[in-house]
This record gives C-alpha cells, sequence and structure tokens, in this order.
C-alpha cells in the first residue's frame, strides 16, 4: 500500500488529503476562501496567500487525523508546484518541503492540471457512463481506464482539450485564445449581478430559464485555410450578453442592481448552453478524430450539470465524470497524480521552484 500526502494552494483553496495506491481517498479537507474573494468579485492575490499561511498548517493535520494516519506512515508528499498564482503556491510548496525535510520523506511536484485529469482515478464505478446502459453502480467493478482518452479540462484558469496517450502523457488539442470557460461563467454571472463565483450561479437561475429565448454566438473558429481547429473563445459570448443587456435596458450598467425587467433566468440559460454545445461539440469531434476510448471532463466547470448531461448524451462512447467534490481545486486529485509519478521513480530535490505558467506539455 502506498499512502500519500497531498496538498494544493494554487488558487483560493487551501487543501490537503490522504490518498491510497493513488485511487482510494482516505481524508479530503479543503478550506476554501471563496467567502474572502466575493466582495472582489474576482481572486485577490495578496489576500489569498496570507489566508493559504493562516490555514495551511492546520488543514494539513485535519487531512492526517481524518485518514488515521500520522507523517511516520506516509511514504510520500505531492504538491501543487503550478500553474497558479505564485504567492499561493510557495505557500503549499514550502509546507511540503519543511514535512520532507523534518521527516525525510520524498517529495513530488505535480502540475495542478494533471491533478485534475487523476480525479477521474479517484472516481467510483458510477462515474462512469456508458451510452444505452444504466448508470453503474458503486458497488459495481470499476473499469481500468485504457488510452488514448480524450480530456477536457475546464476551470476558471484553464480551458483546454487534450489527447492522453498514457499516464503522464499528454498531446494538446486546443485550449482558450481568451477567457478561460469557468472566467466567462464568472463574467457573465457578474454581468447578470448573481452571487460570485457566476458558474454555480448561472446553472442555479438557468433551471428556470429557456435556453432557446437568445441567439448567442457559438464561436467554432476556423484557420486560415478555414479549416477546423479545437481552440475555444469566450470573450465573444461574453460581450453578446453585455450587447443584449444594453438593448433590452438601455440604462443597464455592470457592477450595479439590476432591472426587474431582465430576464435573467433565460440569459444564463441561453449563455449556457451555448457555451456548453461549443465544448461538447469540439470534445466530441476529438473523441471520433482521435479514436478514443473514453471521454473525461475535469475542472470545475466539469461541475455543471448541464454539460455532464449533454456530453453523456452526445459522445458515442463511455463518459467519465469526477463527483462533484473532485471537480473543484482539491488535494486528493494533487496525490492521485502524484501516486503514478512517485510510483514510476519520481522524486523532486528540495530545491525547486514554484512554476505559476506550466504548460501540461512541459511536464518531464
Ligand atoms: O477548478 P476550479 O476550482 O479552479 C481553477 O483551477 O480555476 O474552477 C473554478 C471555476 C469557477 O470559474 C466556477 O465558476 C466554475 O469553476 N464552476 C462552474 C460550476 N461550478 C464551478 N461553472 C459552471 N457550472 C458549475 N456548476
Ligand atoms: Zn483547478
Amino acid at each position: 500500500m502506498t499512502l500519500i500526502l497531498g496538498i494544493e494552494s494554487s488558487c483560493d483553496e487551501t487543501a490537503a488529503a490522504v490518498v491510497e495506491d493513488g485511487r482510494h481517498i482516505r481524508s479530503s479537507v479543503i478550506s476554501s476562501q471563496v467567502d474572502l474573494h466575493a466582495q472582489y468579485g474576482g481572486i485577490f492575490p495578496e489576500i489569498a496567500s496570507r489566508a493559504h499561511v493562516e490555514r495551511i498548517y492546520p488543514v494539513v493535520e485535519e487531512a492526517l487525523s481524518k485518514a488515521g494516519v500520522t507523517l511516520g506512515d506516509l511514504d510520500a508528499l505531492a504538491v501543487t508546484r503550478g500553474p497558479g498564482l505564485a504567492g499561493s503556491l510557495v505557500v503549499g510548496v514550502n509546507m511540503a518541503k519543511g514535512l520532507a525535510l523534518a521527516r525525510g520523506l520524498p517529495v513530488v511536484a505535480v502540475n495542478h492540471l494533471e491533478g485534475h485529469v487523476y480525479s477521474l482515478w479517484l472516481a467510483g464505478p458510477e462515474y462512469r457512463f456508458v451510452p444505452g446502459e444504466p448508470p453503474a453502480q458503486p458497488t459495481d467493478p470499476w473499469v481500468p481506464i485504457e488510452f488514448p482518452v480524450v480530456v477536457l479540462i475546464v476551470s476558471g484558469g484553464h480551458s483546454e482539450l487534450l489527447l492522453m496517450t498514457g499516464h503522464g502523457e499528454y498531446t494538446p488539442l486546443g485550449s482558450t485564445l481568451d477567457d478561460a470557460a469557468g472566467e466567462a461563467f464568472d463574467k457573465v454571472g457578474r454581468l447578470l449581478a448573481l452571487p460570485y463565483p457566476g458558474g454555480p450561479s448561472i446553472q442555479r437561475a438557468a433551471e428556470n430559464g429557456d435556453p432557446a429565448a437568445f441567439d448567442l454566438p457559438r464561436v467554432w473558429l476556423r484557420g486560415n485555410q478555414g479549416e477546423r481547429n479545437y481552440d475555444f473563445s469566450f470573450s465573444g459570448i461574453k460581450t453578446a450578453v453585455l450587447r443584449t443587456l444594453e438593448s433590452l435596458d438601455p440604462s443597464y450598467e455592470p457592477d450595479t442592481p439590476i432591472s426587474p425587467e431582465i430576464p435573467v433566468a433565460d440569459l444564463a440559460a441561453s449563455f449556457q448552453a451555448a457555451v456548453v454545445e461549443v465544448l461538447v461539440g469540439k470534445t466530441v469531434r476529438a473523441a471520433e478524430e482521435y479514436d478514443a476510448t473514453e471521454i473525461f471532463i475535469a475542472g470545475g466547470v466539469s461541475a455543471n450539470k448541464a454539460l455532464r448531461e449533454t456530453m453523456i448524451a452526445q459522445a458515442g462512447r463511455p463518459v467519465r465524470v469526477p463527483p462533484l467534490s473532485l471537480c473543484t481545486d482539491n488535494a486528493a486529485m494533487i496525490a492521485a497524480a502524484g501516486a503514478f509519478r512517485f510510483r514510476a521513480g519520481e522524486q523532486a530535490t528540495l530545491d525547486f521552484d514554484v512554476r505559476p505558467t506550466w504548460p501540461l506539455t512541459e511536464i518531464g
């Protein structure tokens, strides 16, 4: 048995988790700073790093005690090295280095995006959806993952479409040219005066809305020769929502109370439908082109119900989604990714720096 303590502090969640054999969560503790940043409508970096400094130690202690283990029981530590906010990343990295020094434990430096990918290894059998079959039960056997897999990572900071051909082997197929998918949800949420973060608020508002009420743009993008590609662009749809608001109410101003005349639910539903259509359309086409065994979705936006349901309906092959608790940032996924690297013999020397920008294609 391999026991790994994962530590995550790349953005606004301070998290620690103990994971067994890269697949079983013994504990997962997350201290979210959402309340601290809500007043700014986004993340305030200095507040984030200082909150991590206060919270990291109690969060690690709680993860160990909930798992019923001590530092002496661990085989290794896994910590997020990047991408993320530098001042936030250093807090987790220094915690891991301190524990490594004190206890002689090996450290694996993990890419946060790879962590999101490995959240699918922590998802039980009931999170694998097969077209035409009834939903699997938690007690069913876990179907091992076979490559190649097409992975869509959609979070507040990233929208990446990847072909995963083996453990740690990624070919980038496309990414966003402007806003990340989650960022678009957050910005449109703000335009609609919905509570931060916008993603869950838009999903909630959209439940009572008509997704066909407004014809918002689907940006498919083409290359110079008119060829189709796998990149995304979400800033145009955000602008289209703003223009629609201005035409519905000429006195509309962002960040002021919204007129009761504005059909917020219809706008939220129409926006969500447009984003989901493009995300699903490109992912399914990539899975066909590369003959993927399965489709994975991961990252904060993969919590979106419409995205999950549409992907499962249109994929034409099995789809794995993370449990809701593993969609947004957590340390269990970092421990899971670290477990595969640790088993492959990887270990960082203690002079490693954080990497605020770190594409998945550059992990070695
Ligand atoms: O993965 P994550 O916790 O942090 C980053 O690494 O960025 O993702 C956070 C993002 C936010 O933009 C949030 O609005 C979005 O995920 N999100 C959602 C939903 N839940 C969270 N977006 C759409 N629908 C949701 N249900
Ligand atoms: Zn994330």
